[in-house]
């Protein structure tokens, strides 16, 4: 005798496509009935995504036609009409933030890979792209957006007290380097971490965003955590080397956003080679680690960043390569990444 909870039980190993989480966590399942090995689910889908629909149907019916006892299947999948709604993401409307489309987080399972140099450009590449967007530095330790972006300008505040980001090259800013003066150290308890981040989102005055970019302190402890369950998360971009990526310390990144259920965007592999002035590639950190492990766990690829000297200069300088110089091949590989990333939430 088949039971619901069996049933239940059997697609939560089907994925919703392109991302770690699967349909029942999903809260797509809206339906099961079981009569005798007769077994009809319904779900409903967000997306008006019409691969999406086949690509969850065909999984579904194979797991559970794969269940002893069964021997008929029926899943119906409804969902509205092709283009409407939200593109192919599975995340219902409920805790946006009004005006904003879609908060991204950066991550990485370790310091040093790149992280706000990734945000930054891939910031700069989406506004090049003629899309609103917005950069949040959450990096409680070690704020390096204002640097990045050649901008120490505060945030103005109106009179219904919501602060005003500063826009620097068509980007709106927010960081925590623009509330604390200068090197003076932070020491942060939980809830101060919290609140900061609680006003970031409902305090300031983003207006209408197509992106929110929020770069996360390094690592993947509490605090990053924290901060990945207050600010309300579409997606997180995992960013790695490839050295780290051969030794593991990528899924660390990838484990934090399954933890508290952020589906993964995808993964950016950072100084992935570097071009000789003469034209010679060497891959330094071997190559290709972030696009392997991305197939093993069936996530996308958004693209590899080859080590440019211009990318270091243009965060010291606080002119992103993206913004000094969007078509040459610094900027362009941004780009390329940008544009993976705007196809997947189109
Ligand atoms: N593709 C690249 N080519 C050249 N230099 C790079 C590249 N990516 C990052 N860098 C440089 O590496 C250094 C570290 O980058 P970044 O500060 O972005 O890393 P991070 O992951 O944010 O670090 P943290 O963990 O401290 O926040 C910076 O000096 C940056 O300019
Ligand atoms: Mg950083």
């Amino acid at each position: 005798m088949i039971t619901e909870e069996q049933v239940r039980n059997t697609l939560k190993a089907v994925k919703y496509p392109g991302y770690s989480r699967d349909i029942i966590s999903f809260g797509l399942v809206k339906r099961v009935t079981v009569t005798g090995g007769a077994v009809s689910v319904g779900l409903t889908l967000n997306s008006g995504n019409q691969d999406v629909a086949r690509q969850i149907k065909a999984d579904a019916e194979q797991a559970l036609r794969a269940l002893p006892g069964v021997t008929e299947v029926a899943v119906e999948v409804s969902q509205p009409s092709a283009g409407a709604a939200s593109g192919s993401n599975p995340w219902s409307q409920q805790n946006r933030v009004p005006g904003i489309r879609r908060v991204l987080a950066i991550a990485s399972g370790k310091g040093g890979v790149g992280k706000s140099t990734v945000s930054v450009n891939l910031a700069c590449a989406m506004s090049h792209l003629g899309l609103r967007v917005g950069l949040l530095d959450c990096d409680i330790y070690g704020p390096s957006i204002p640097l990045m972006m050649g901008t120490r300008e505060k945030p103005t505040v109106t009179p219904a007290d919501k602060m005003v980001p500063p826009m620097q090259y068509g980007v709106k800013l927010m960081s925590i380097g623009f509330l604390i003066d200068g090197d003076q150290p932070v020491i942060w308890r939980g809830p101060m971490i919290v609140k900061t981040i609680q006003q970031f989102i409902g305090a300031v005055e983003w207006g209408e965003l197509d992106f929110l970019l929020v770069d996360l302190p390094p690592g993947t402890g509490d605090a990053q955590l924290t901060l990945c369950q207050t600010v309300p998360l579409d997606g997180g971009v995992v960013v790695t080397t490839p050295q780290e990526a051969s030794l593991g310390v990528v899924r660390k990144g990838i484990a934090m956003f399954q933890k508290v259920n952020v589906p993964i965007t995808g993964i950016v592999e950072n100084m992935s080679y570097f071009v000789t002035p003469g034209g010679e590639r060497v891959e330094i950190f071997g190559h290709g680690g972030g696009k392997g492990e991305s197939k093993r766990q069936n996530i996308p690829f958004l693209g590899e960043i080859p080590i440019f000297t211009q990318i270091r200069e243009g965060g010291d300088k606080g002119v992103p390569v993206t913004v000094s110089a969007p078509e040459e091949a610094p900027g362009k590989a941004f780009l390329t990444v940008a544009k993976a990333i705007v196809e997947i939430y189109k």
